[in-house]
């Protein structure tokens, strides 16, 4: 029988991050269950002890997951896994993954402790888990720069504590596919009680080696890999779950083991993680880009025509890429904009929520006739974002751009429940928005970012706004859809600001005080 290759996505944890891209409890169930639809099998759901709000998530996500396990990350800190088996305590599967550094430059100057406290921390940590769950992972952090004889000594220890999973982290992405695969291997060979757990990878992608390493590490035994949607995740992300999912599955000949994911949801639940953080996909990555199956050449459109697999090696279509699906009309019902919804895996509370979102959805059905799943995501978004703007809301926008005369914008905003009105100039009517915004909140951010796409195909489409800002070190990502993208201009930049005027800091996992 083949192997089980065991997908972990940790974009809810190692993808939330990347500077920018932190999620809100909604943001994480939608995402959770999007996962869920694409069967991985673990959700790392994020790390509890970061702060209330991270708790939160990962207890929501507990709760709404029902198929794939739900994992919470802790340090070896028993005040870390008391607080991942809290949040995890609902969940029909949990697993606690805990860590501890185990490089000599982490040890030293991070952690200042000694690799005899180093261990003695990691099975004490790993036998606290075990009170919560019998599926407890240990990542020895930094494993990629640690010393192998250290590394056996350790991960034969948490075995011997009751670590079922096993997971060798490349961190700071520095290890090269020959020698990571053969460090795999090594570490089997050599730990005694290996074959009692589960070795898995997680690899940085700081030198575009990511899946590369991890594939390696599959073909010398690793059974799984740890992977985020679009590669995000901390400085240049982490491996990519559809080129590592797409590289097994089309590569059969090469590797011993398949995964159980559904691929069709793999281009879906990319567009919404990137419409969710805000992080746009480059057109030419490969499975999830806008150019990923386009063949511009004569020569190539030609030989596909032809037969597809003169230039096609996998099929769009197995991957999820098909023309945007009409899922709704002008003339559609509430029950079936229900039922859409629920497909989409979002069930609505209560039954306000769900009469604002339907009148939502009519009022844009009135300008764009035909709704596409994209649309039923960026309008839930927007509902969801306006309902905890806690400080600045949009109440109007006018503006005003002739041929030959300067644009002009004038935006009326709630701040603090204090209507407020402001005009300015700009060198177009989106700039003349976002200024006159400024000029009434004086947040002194600056802009990193603002870029514009359009959510389906099409001159109605609605335009998608993601706003960067940043201030005293703290980086914030808005969005905000409109059929106008000057409306969608200025929620998303409200949208940031709200973000950077509210939310509470929140621990980093890998630079806290073990
Ligand atoms: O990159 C890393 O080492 C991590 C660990 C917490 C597994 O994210
Ligand atoms: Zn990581």
């Amino acid at each position: 029988m083949q192997d089980k290759l065991i997908i972990f996505d940790t974009t809810l944890r190692d993808g939330e991050q990347s500077p920018g891209a932190s999620m809100n409890r909604e943001e994480k169930i939608r995402i959770a269950k999007a996962l869920e639809r694409l069967r991985v099998d673990v959700i790392e759901a994020g790390f509890p002890a970061a702060s209330g709000g991270d708790f939160d998530a990962v207890k929501a996500v507990s709760q709404a997951v029902g198929e794939s396990a739900v994992c919470g990350l802790a340090r070896a800190l028993d005040t870390d896994i008391d607080r991942a088996g809290e949040a995890l305590a609902v969940a029909r599967r949990s697993r606690i993954h805990t860590f501890i550094a185990t490089s000599p430059i982490h040890m030293e100057h991070k952690l200042r402790m000694t690799p005899d406290q180093v261990v003695e921390r990691a099975v004490a940590a790993v036998q606290r888990a075990r009170r919560y769950t019998d599926d407890v992972e240990f990542s020895p952090e930094d494993a990629g720069r640690s010393e192998e004889d250290f590394l056996c000594r350790i991960i034969e220890a948490v075995i011997a504590a009751g670590a079922t999973t096993i997971n060798i982290p490349d961190t700071v992405g520095y290890s090269l596919p020959p020698a990571f695969g053969a460090m795999i291997g090594r570490l089997r060979e050599r730990i005694p009680n290996a074959d009692k757990a589960v070795f898995s990878v997680h690899c940085h992608n700081d030198l575009g080696l990511a899946v590369a390493n991890s594939l390696a590490a599959v073909m010398s035994g690793a059974r799984q890999v740890e992977c985020t949607i679009n590669g995000l995740g901390e400085r240049a992300g982490n491996a990519a779950l559809e080129e590592v999912v797409m590289a097994v599955k089309t590569r059969q000949d090469a590797f011993p083991c398949d995964t159980g994911i559904n691929t069709q949801e793999i281009v879906p639940c990319s567009k919404l993680v990137s419409s969710i953080t805000g992080f746009p996909v480059q057109p030419n990555k490969a499975i999830v880009g806008a150019n990923a199956f386009a063949h511009e050449s004569g020569i190539h459109q030609d030989g596909v025509l032809k037969s597809r697999e003169t230039y096609e090696i996998m099929r769009a279509e197995d991957v999820g890429w098909s023309a945007n699906r009409m899922v709704l009309g002008k003339h559609s019902g509430r029950n079936a904009f229900r039922t859409r919804m629920r497909e989409l895996g979002i069930e609505f509370e209560a039954e306000e929520a769900l009469n604002e979102a339907f009148a939502r959805f009519k009022d844009l059905a009135d300008k764009k006739h035909e709704i596409f799943e994209e649309d039923l995501q960026a309008l839930i978004s927007e509902q969801i974002y306006e309902s905890e703007a806690e400080r600045v809301k949009l109440i109007a926008l006018h503006v005003c751009s002739d041929t030959g005369e300067t644009p002009r914008a004038q935006v009326v905003l709630k701040v603090d429940g204090e209507e407020k009105t402001s005009e300015s100039e700009g060198s177009g009517v989106v700039d003349a928005t976002l200024k006159a915004i400024e000029s009434l909140l004086a947040t002194g951010a600056s802009l990193l970012l603002y870029s514009v796409n359009s959510i389906t195909t099409g001159t109605d489409a609605q335009g998608e706004v993601t706003v960067r800002l940043e201030r005293g070190g703290r980086i914030v990502n808005g969005l905000g859809a409109d059929t106008d993208i000057v409306i969608a201009s200025a929620k998303a930049y409200l949208n940031a600001v709200d973000k950077l005027l509210s939310s509470a800091g929140r621990k980093h996992p890998q630079v806290a005080d073990v």
